[in-house]
C-alpha cells in the first residue's frame, strides 16, 4: 500500500511553504521599489509597502493550495474587487508580471516545474488584467 505523503501535494507545499512565499513577496516588492523599470507600478502603491509585504504572501499561499487565512480574514474579497479602485494599463500589468517572474526565479527556482508553472500562471493572470 502506498504511504501517505508527508508533504501535501500542492504548489504551496512543494515550493516550500510560508518562508518561500514570504521571500517571493519581499523580492517582488524590493524589485518594484528599486528598479526604475517598475516606476509606474510602484507609483500606484502606497508609500509604505509593509502591509503589502505581509498581505501578498498570504493571498498567494491560499491561492496556491496552502493555508487560507487571508481569504478567511477577507470574506468576499477577490482579484476583481481588490483591484477595482485601479485602472490597470497593459504597461503596469506587464511590470507586475515581469517583477513576479523575476522574484520567483531569484528566490524560488526549485522545483523547476512548480516555479515554471507559477511564473506562467501569475504572468498570464497579471497580463490579463491590463487593458
Ligand atoms: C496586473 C497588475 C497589477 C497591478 C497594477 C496591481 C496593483 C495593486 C495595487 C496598487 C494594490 C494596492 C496596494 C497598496 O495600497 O499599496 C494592490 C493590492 C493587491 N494586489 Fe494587486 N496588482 C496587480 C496584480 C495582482 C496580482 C496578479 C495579484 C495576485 C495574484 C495581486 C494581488 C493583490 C493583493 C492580494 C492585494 C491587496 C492585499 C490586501 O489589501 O490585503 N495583484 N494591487
Amino acid at each position: 500500500m502506498e504511504q501517505p505523503s508527508p508533504v501535501p501535494d500542492t504548489p504551496y507545499h512543494r515550493l516550500g511553504g510560508a518562508p518561500v512565499f514570504e521571500a517571493i513577496a519581499n523580492r517582488f516588492y524590493d524589485l518594484m521599489d528599486s528598479d526604475p523599470a517598475y516606476a509606474e507600478l510602484r507609483a500606484m502603491h502606497a508609500a509604505d509597502l509593509t502591509p503589502m509585504r505581509a498581505s501578498l504572501p498570504k493571498f498567494l499561499a491560499g491561492w496556491a493550495g496552502g493555508p487560507r487565512d487571508w481569504f478567511e480574514a477577507n470574506p468576499g474579497r477577490c482579484m476583481m474587487s481588490l483591484h477595482a479602485p485601479f485602472t490597470i494599463e497593459a504597461l503596469t500589468a506587464n511590470q507586475w508580471a515581469d517583477a513576479m517572474e523575476r522574484a520567483i526565479t531569484d528566490v524560488a527556482p526549485e522545483p523547476a516545474e512548480i516555479a515554471t508553472s507559477m511564473r506562467e500562471v501569475l504572468g498570464r493572470l497579471a497580463r490579463g488584467m491590463g487593458r
